[in-house]
């Protein structure tokens, strides 16, 4: 699938057009790379290379539209996966409306996913039809430096699934069916559900956060910001060995849900006082040991860089805002580190386990599993700050 005009074309172009790839991909490769459209369309009156399917795609900004898309071509390092599962992602919403600059119409968005194998590549091994499957939403390269060093997440040829940015479009997963490389894939266990198997990029990004921070026996972490990675990433943090974890957000309703999920403290900047002092009086005066940054904005990371103690570290999640103000003295006379973190770098197995055996909970951050002819409605109502609604899970089979 390249990119644009692709999807405006009708049924007859379509079929034209796409008779002149399955001829280009026959003599490249001696057959259909792709098993499903001719399993299926052998059972059918219609030729191969007429398959479609369904999709949401955005087809200009803030417009989407469900509709038939060509098949996927499924290369000979790629697996074809029927898709039963894929969270609305906050980027997905930032950038439909062209903000981000990440998602150029058309698109296919959807990076959060989980499905079932039904067709693999010749050089695919390790996975067959009927794998039940999670993937990553990075594409990486697997050769680079970052790559080599299993810094995935920071490869110099990466691209993220359901993303289109001038330099790329790579159509993603909120539609019947998506191919992906088997690299950047995972099988799943038969216990864990497709809905909660979405939130697996979600979960792996608070676990990779975590793992880039320092902690010992009996430490103090605040998390501001307890939205969907806020709540993921205190959990991960909980698991980590932080006896006490110190929620903070300006919404009562996160931080409820915040202690639910094991959040010892909870803070509410605007009518809790001053964050500092309430952090000091539960550490003996000195400060948390870690804060996670999970909202990204000027004065949420000044507030994480106020609250740890010296010789502290600020884990840097959030990045809602391009810019934020640092405080350079205090930096530099606490000794303090202020530590990134992007996605995730081979998290993924272990929050595969995570979830399945419930220490990381989702229950309560999935707001709704929804069709996915019922996404465009999704957005709609997301963009407009649908209020108290976390992550929205669009399914195919609904
Ligand atoms: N680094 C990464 O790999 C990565 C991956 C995914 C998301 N993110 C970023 O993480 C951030 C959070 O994403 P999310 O999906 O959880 O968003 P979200 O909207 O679900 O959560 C944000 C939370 O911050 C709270 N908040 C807003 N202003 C606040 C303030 N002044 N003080 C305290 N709390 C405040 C909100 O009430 C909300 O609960 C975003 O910036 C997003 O871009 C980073
Ligand atoms: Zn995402
Ligand atoms: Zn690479």
């Amino acid at each position: 699938m390249a990119g644009g005009g692709w999807y405006k074309i009708n049924s007859a172009l379509h079929s034209v057009l796409y008779a002149v790839l399955n001829s280009a991909l026959r003599a490249l490769f001696g057959h259909l790379p792709s098993t499903r459209p001719s399993l299926v369309l052998l059972l059918s009156p219609k030729p191969a290379f007429l398959s479609s399917v369904k999709a949401l795609l955005l087809t200009e900004y803030k417009k989407m539209s469900y509709v038939d898309v060509a098949d996927p071509v499924c290369g000979p390092d790629d697996v074809l996966i029927q898709v039963r599962a894929c969270g609305i992602c906050g980027s997905d919403i930032h950038g439909y409306d062209g903000s981000t600059g990440r998602r150029i119409p058309p698109l296919v968005m959807g990076h959060e996913a989980a499905g079932v194998i039904t067709g693999v590549g010749a050089k695919v091994k390790g996975f067959a039809p009927g794998d039940r499957v999670t993937f990553d939403s990075t594409v990486f390269c697997g050769d680079c430096v970052h790559c080599q060093r299993g810094d995935v997440n920071l490869c110099d040829n990466r691209q993220v699934l359901g993303v289109s940015c001038g330099d790329y479009r790579r159509h993603g997963a909120f539609a019947e069916f998506v191919t992906v490389p088997a690299r950047i894939l995972h099988k799943l266990p038969a216990e864990l559900g497709f809905a909660e198997a979405a939130m697996i990029e979600a979960v792996s990004v608070g676990v990779h956060a975590v793992r880039l921070t320092p902690v010992a026996p009996g430490d103090t972490a605040i998390v501001v910001g307890t939205g969907m990675i806020g709540l993921l990433t205190l959990q991960a943090a909980k698991i980590a060995g932080f006896a006490q974890v110190i929620a903070v957000d300006t919404e009562d309703s996160r931080l409820a849900v915040a202690k639910e999920l094991g959040a010892t403290h909870s803070f509410n900047p605007k009518t809790g006082g001053d964050l500092t002092e309430f952090v000091k009086s539960l550490t003996k005066g000195q400060g948390a040991d870690a804060a996670f940054e999970c909202v990204g904005l000027n004065a949420t990371v000044l507030s994480a860089i106020h609250a740890v103690r010296k010789g502290g570290t600020v884990t840097l999640v959030g990045n809602l805002t391009p810019k934020t103000e640092l405080p350079l003295q205090v930096v530099v006379t606490r000794q303090l580190r202020l530590q990134g973190s992007c996605a995730s770098a081979g998290e993924i197995p272990r929050c595969i386990e995570l979830l399945a055996t419930k220490q990381i909970k989702v229950d309560k951050i999935i707001s709704a599993v929804a069709p996915l002819a019922q996404g465009a409605d999704w957005f709609a109502k997301l963009y407009a700050g649908a209020p108290g609604v976390m992550k929205v899970i669009l399914a195919p089979q609904v």
